[in-house]
C-alpha cells in the first residue's frame, strides 16, 4: 500500500452513517432519517451548499467529549488501513461551539485521540481548526481566542465552508494565527474563482490552497504556485460528488503535475463522497492509467507539503522509496 500523508481530511466528513445512528442514539437523539439507507439516500449532492447543510445537520449529534474522540479514533483506524502515515486534520470548532458544545469538550475529545494516535495507528498528526467562511470574522477571531487560551495542541489554521464573500476579512485571524507560530491553509478555488486563490495567497499568507482546482483559468496563477511551490491539496472524489467535475476522467491532475503544480490527493470528507484517500488514489490511477512515476510524485509531493519537522520528512520520504523499490521489483 502507498504510504501516504493527508492533508485535507475534515474529521466531521469522516462521520460514518452508522457511528452516527449511534451516538444519536446514546444521546437520546431522534435523526430525521429512519434508517441508515434512507440517510445514505440523500448523498447524492448538487453542489457544496447542499451538501454542507447535510453535513452541519448530522454533526449536530456530537455532544460529549467522548464523542468527539470516537469520531477522531474511527478516522484513524480507517486511515491506517488506507495508508495514511501523516494526518493534519481539519476540526470546524465553530460549527460545535456555535450550538452550544464548549470548545474544551470537542477539541478535548479530538485532541486526547490524536494525542494517542501514533502509538494507537502509528499516524502522526497534527490539529488544524477550519473557521467558517459564511459566519462573520469576528467569530473566527473570538473563536481562535478562546482556543490559544485553551491547553490543546495546535498545529494550524484554515478556512472553508461555502466559498461566498471575500475571504479579506478574515486577515485578522490569520495574523493572530502566524504571531502565535500556527501554520496557515485555507479553502480556495473550489467553487469559486481563481481569484479566490489569489486572495487567500495575497491577503491572508496562506501556505497551502485548499482545493485550489479553479487555479488552472489562470495561467499566470499557476506559473506563480508552480515558482513558489505552493501546494494544493486535491480532493477528486469530492469534486466529482459535489459537481466541480462530471467525472474522474476530466480531472485536470496529468495537466497539473506537468505543469509542475506541487499538488496532493486527498480525500475532504471521505464518508460523505464514497471513499478515503485509498479509494481517491486507487480510482485516479484506474481513471487516467497514472504510472509509478506519477503516484511517487504524488506522494513525494504530500511529504514536501506537510507541516512536519526535518526528521518526520525524512522518515516519510524514506517510506515513500521502500514503497517505490517494492513496486519496481514487483514490476520487473
Ligand atoms: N467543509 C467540509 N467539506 C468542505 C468542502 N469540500 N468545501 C468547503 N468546506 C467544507
Ligand atoms: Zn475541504
Amino acid at each position: 500500500m502507498m504510504p501516504t500523508v493527508e492533508l485535507h481530511l475534515h474529521l466531521e466528513g469522516t462521520f460514518e452513517p452508522e457511528l452516527i445512528f449511534a451516538v444519536a442514539e446514546r444521546n437520546g437523539i431522534t435523526l430525521p432519517y429512519g434508517d441508515i439507507e434512507e440517510l445514505r439516500r440523500r448523498y447524492e449532492f448538487t453542489g457544496l451548499q447542499n451538501f454542507l447543510d447535510l453535513y452541519y445537520a448530522n454533526m449536530a449529534v456530537l455532544r460529549h467529549e467522548q464523542d468527539f474522540a470516537d469520531l477522531t479514533r474511527a478516522y484513524l483506524a480507517r486511515a491506517r488501513r488506507a495508508g495514511v502515515r501523516h494526518a493534519e486534520v481539519f476540526f470546524d470548532i465553530q460549527a460545535h461551539t456555535s450550538r452550544g458544545v464548549p470548545a474544551e469538550v470537542a477539541l478535548g475529545g479530538v485532541s486526547e485521540a490524536l494525542a494517542a494516535s501514533e502509538r494507537e495507528f502509528g499516524i502522526s498528526t497534527g490539529l488544524i481548526v477550519t473557521f467558517l467562511r459564511h459566519l462573520p470574522a469576528e467569530d473566527a477571531l473570538r473563536s481562535l481566542e478562546e482556543i490559544l487560551r485553551l491547553d490543546v495542541p495546535l498545529l494550524g489554521v484554515g478556512l472553508c465552508s461555502s466559498e461566498v464573500g471575500p475571504a479579506a476579512p478574515f486577515k485578522p485571524v490569520y495574523d493572530l494565527a502566524r504571531a502565535h507560530g500556527l501554520r496557515r491553509v485555507a479553502h480556495a478555488g473550489e467553487e469559486g474563482p481563481a481569484a479566490n486563490v489569489r486572495e487567500v495567497l495575497d491577503v491572508l499568507g496562506v501556505e497551502r490552497v485548499d482545493h485550489g482546482i479553479r487555479a488552472l483559468e489562470d495561467d499566470a496563477l499557476v506559473d506563480r504556485l508552480v515558482a513558489e511551490r505552493v501546494p494544493l491539496t486535491l480532493c477528486p472524489l469530492s469534486n466529482v460528488r459535489l459537481r466541480v467535475l462530471d467525472n474522474l476522467a476530466e480531472y485536470p491532475l496529468r495537466r497539473m503535475l506537468e505543469r509542475g503544480l506541487v499538488v496532493t490527493i486527498n480525500s475532504d470528507d471521505p464518508a460523505y463522497f464514497g471513499g478515503y484517500v485509498d479509494e481517491n488514489v486507487r480510482q485516479l490511477t484506474d481513471v487516467l492509467g497514472l504510472s509509478l512515476d506519477e503516484l511517487t510524485t504524488l506522494a513525494r509531493n504530500g511529504v514536501e507539503a506537510a507541516f512536519v519537522d526535518d526528521a518526520r520528512r525524512a522518515e516519510l520520504a524514506a517510506e515513500v522509496t521502500a514503497w517505490r523499490e517494492a513496486q519496481l521489483a514487483h514490476q520487473g
